[in-house]
C-alpha cells in the first residue's frame, strides 16, 4: 500500500532531527527555544508537546501553508504519486473554490467596517462608553455598520452579489431585492484559528432586538466549531496554562481590556466537544465562566454534559459562578483583574459541581433520594473515559449517597480499575514513555479497532463486516461505535488510499467519534511494530470482539425466552451460536 510519509512532508517545511523512532524539531506554530514538536512515523502524526498542535500530514500543510484542505490534498498527492480519492475532491473542491470567495469578502466587509468606525462618534462613543481603549478595538478588529440598507453592497460592489449573500452579508428579499444584513451595528469579526474572519457578529448600539445579529453558518462558518476569540487567546492560553469559556463577545473584550486576554466564548450556543478539544489541545486547564442568572446555569450543564467524553486524566475543568446580576465584563470593570482571577479559587472541579447539581433536587436524608441521585448520576459517570478521574468521581459519589464504592460500581457495572487502565485495548499502550496523567486510551475493544484501522487501513482485509450483524442489538457494545467500525471496514476495504479518515468523514455521524480516537491516539506513544506483530494485535483484538458478540448474542437469546417463548429461528440461532467454537485469542 501506497502511503505517504509524514517525515518527508515534514522535511519539506522543517528541518527535523531524529530522536529514538521519533523526529522532534522547534516547533513551527510557536516560538521556543528546546524542541518540542515531535513527528512520529510510527503513527504518521505530529504533535507539539509546548503548544498542543497536532495532526496528520495533510493537516501540517494546511496549517503551515494556510492552504485548504483540497489543495493541500493535490499537493501532497503529487508529491506521493498518489491518486486523489474522488470522494473527497467532488465536495471539497466545491467547497474549497466557494470558501476563497467567501473569505475575500468578508475580509473586504472587515476593512469597510473598520473604516466606517472612525467616522461615526456615537458608535465610538459607546464603546468608549463600555471602557473599551482604541487599541483593544483594534486588536479584535471591531468597527461599525452604518444605518442604511445598501452601503456594504455599494462599498464592495466589486465582490459580486452572489458571495456577498453566500458569506451571510446581504440578504435576497424574496422579491430578490437585496440588503446588508448589518446595520448601525457594533461589528466583532469572528475569525478562525489561522486568523480569517468567517463571520460576523453585530451589536445594535443601544437597545433594540435582536441585541446581536450573528452570521449565519455557511462553509466557512459552523457555530459549534468556532469559539470567538480563540485567534487573540492563544498566546495568553499559553502562558496562563489556562482558558477561561465565557458567554458574550464583550466579555472576552472587556476582559482583554483589563489583562485577562485567555477568554473566549462560544458563539451564542452551547458548548459543544469540538470547542473543548480545540481548547484542550492548547492547555490542560479550562474555566467555565457563566452568568449567575438561570441560563447561565443552563449553559454550564449543558457544557458539563458535552465534556464528560472529551475528559483526560490530567486536565481540569472547573466551573465559576458569577453573583446573580453580574456577567464577566461587568465584573471585571467593576472589582479589576486581581480580583477576578481570585474567583478562581472558588470555582468548583467538574467532579463537585456535578455532584452538587444533581444532589440540589434530591432529598439526600432518604434511601430513596439517594438513589436517585446514583441513578441520575450513571448514565453520565459511564461516559467519562478517564480513568482516574472517573474513579475519583464514582468514590465521592459512593460517600455522597452512603454505599461503598465497589458497591457502586457494581451497580455502575463498572470494571473494578486496575492500575494500568486499558492496557489491552490501546494499540500500543505499553510503549508509552509519556506519564499516565497524559494518556487517554481508547476504552473500548470497538474504539481500538477502530484506532488500529485509522492508523494502518490494510488490516481491514483481515476482518469481515459480516460478523458485526451480531452485535446490533447488544447493550454492552456501543451501537455507535459499532455502526463507525462498520463504515470505517467497509471504506477501508474499498478505497486503495486516504490520506484523513477524519476528513474523509467529515459531515457524516462518523466524525465526531473518529475526531475522539484520533486524539486518544495522538496522546499516545505508539510502537513502531512490524506488520506481523500489528496484524496479530488486530486479528486478536477481532476475535475478542467476536467472542464478545457471541456470548452477548447467547445471552440476549436466553433473556428472551425467560419472557417468551422462543420462535424455531431463534432455537436454530441458539445452536449455532453455542457449536460455534469460542473466538480464541491468542497469547
Ligand atoms: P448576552 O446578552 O449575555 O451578551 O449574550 P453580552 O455579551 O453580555 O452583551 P452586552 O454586554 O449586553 O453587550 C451572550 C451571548 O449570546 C449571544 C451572543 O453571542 C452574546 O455575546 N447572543 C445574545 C446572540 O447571539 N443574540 C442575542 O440577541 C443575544
Ligand atoms: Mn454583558
Amino acid at each position: 500500500m501506497n502511503r505517504l510519509d509524514i517525515v518527508a512532508v515534514i522535511e519539506r517545511y522543517v528541518p527535523l532531527k531524529r530522536a529514538g523512532s521519533n523526529y522532534v524539531a522547534c516547533c513551527p506554530f510557536h516560538t521556543e527555544k528546546s524542541p518540542s514538536f515531535t513527528v512520529s512515523a510510527a503513527k504518521q502524526f505530529y504533535h507539539c508537546f509546548g503548544c498542543g498542535a497536532h495532526g496528520t500530514a495533510i493537516g501540517f500543510v494546511m496549517e503551515y501553508s494556510g492552504t485548504g484542505f483540497i489543495d493541500a490534498v493535490k499537493d501532497l498527492a503529487q508529491m506521493a504519486g498518489m491518486q486523489v480519492p474522488e470522494y473527497q475532491t467532488e465536495r471539497s473542491a466545491a467547497k474549497s473554490a466557494q470558501g476563497d470567495d467567501l473569505a475575500g469578502a468578508l475580509l473586504k466587509a472587515a476593512r469597510y467596517y473598520r473604516t466606517q468606525l472612525k467616522e461615526a462618534p456615537q458608535a465610538i462613543e459607546y464603546l468608549r462608553k463600555r471602557g473599551l481603549s482604541g487599541e483593544i478595538a483594534k486588536e479584535f478588529g471591531i468597527g461599525y455598520a452604518p444605518e442604511g440598507w445598501q452601503n456594504l453592497q455599494t462599498a464592495l460592489a466589486d465582490c459580486g452579489p452572489k458571495a456577498m449573500i453566500a458569506a451571510g452579508l446581504v440578504i435576497e428579499a424574496e422579491g430578490g431585492k437585496r440588503y446588508d444584513r448589518f446595520r448601525d451595528r457594533i461589528m466583532f469579526p469572528i475569525v478562525d484559528q489561522r486568523g480569517q474572519i468567517i463571520g460576523f457578529g453585530g451589536r445594535i448600539l443601544e437597545r433594540g432586538e435582536p441585541k446581536y445579529l450573528n452570521s449565519p453558518e455557511t462553509p466557512l462558518f459552523e457555530k459549534g466549531r468556532e469559539l470567538y476569540g480563540l485567534y487573540q487567546a492563544r498566546r495568553a492560553i499559553r502562558e496562563a496554562k489556562r482558558a477561561l469559556v465565557v458567554e458574550g463577545y464583550m466579555d472576552v473584550v472587556a476582559l482583554a481590556q483589563h489583562g485577562i486576554g485567555y477568554a473566549v466564548a462560544t458563539l451564542g450556543t452551547a458548548t459543544t466537544p469540538t470547542h473543548l478539544q480545540k481548547l484542550l489541545r492548547q492547555t490542560d486547564e479550562i474555566v467555565f465562566c457563566f452568568d449567575g442568572d438561570a441560563a447561565g446555569r443552563r449553559a454550564a450543564w449543558r457544557a458539563l454534559e458535552n465534556s464528560l467524553d472529551q475528559l483526560v486524566d490530567g486536565k481540569q475543568l472547573s466551573f465559576l459562578f458569577l453573583p446573580q446580576g453580574d456577567d464577566p465584563d461587568s465584573y471585571v470593570r467593576k472589582s479589576g483583574k486581581d480580583a477576578f482571577e481570585a474567583l478562581f479559587g472558588q470555582a468548583l472541579p467538574l467532579s463537585q459541581y456535578l455532584i452538587k447539581e444533581l444532589s440540589s433536587g434530591v432529598d439526600l436524608a432518604t434511601p430513596e433520594g439517594r438513589a436517585k441521585l446514583l441513578e441520575a448520576a450513571r448514565p453520565l459517570v459511564k461516559r467519562i473515559s478517564a480513568p482516574l478521574l472517573g474513579l475519583m468521581l464514582r468514590k465521592q459519589l459512593a460517600q455522597t449517597a452512603g454505599v461503598s464504592q465497589q458497591e457502586l460500581d457494581a451497580q455502575f457495572q463498572v470494571k473494578p480499575t486496575s492500575s494500568a487502565p486499558a492496557e489491552r485495548s490501546a494499540p500500543a499502550a505499553r510503549h508509552s514513555a509519556r506519564p499516565a496523567a497524559q494518556r487517554k486510551a481508547p476504552t473500548s475493544i470497538l474504539r481500538s479497532l477502530i484506532g488500529w484501522l485509522m492508523l494502518h487501513p490494510q488490516l481491514a482485509r483481515l476482518a469481515e463486516r459480516e460478523a458485526l450483524a451480531d452485535g446490533r442489538e447488544m447493550s454492552t457494545l456501543d451501537q455507535a461505535e459499532l455502526a463507525t467500525l462498520d463504515r470505517l471496514l467497509e471504506a477501508a476495504q474499498r478505497e486503495e488510499t486516504v490520506v484523513s479518515w477524519v476528513e474523509y468523514f467529515r459531515g457524516t455521524e462518523q466524525e465526531q467519534l473518529l475526531r475522539q480516537i484520533e486524539l486518544a491516539l495522538l496522546t499516545h506513544e505508539v510502537a513502531d511494530w512490524s506488520s506481523q506483530e500489528t496484524e496479530r494485535e488486530f486479528v486478536d483484538g477481532w476475535a475478542q470482539l467476536c467472542e464478545q458478540m457471541r456470548r452477548g448474542q447467547l445471552d440476549l437469546l436466553t433473556e428472551k425466552w425467560a419472557r417468551q417463548k422462543p420462535t424455531r429461528e431463534d432455537e436454530e440461532r441458539y445452536r449455532r451460536l453455542s457449536q460455534q467454537k469460542p473466538h480464541a485469542t491468542q497469547k
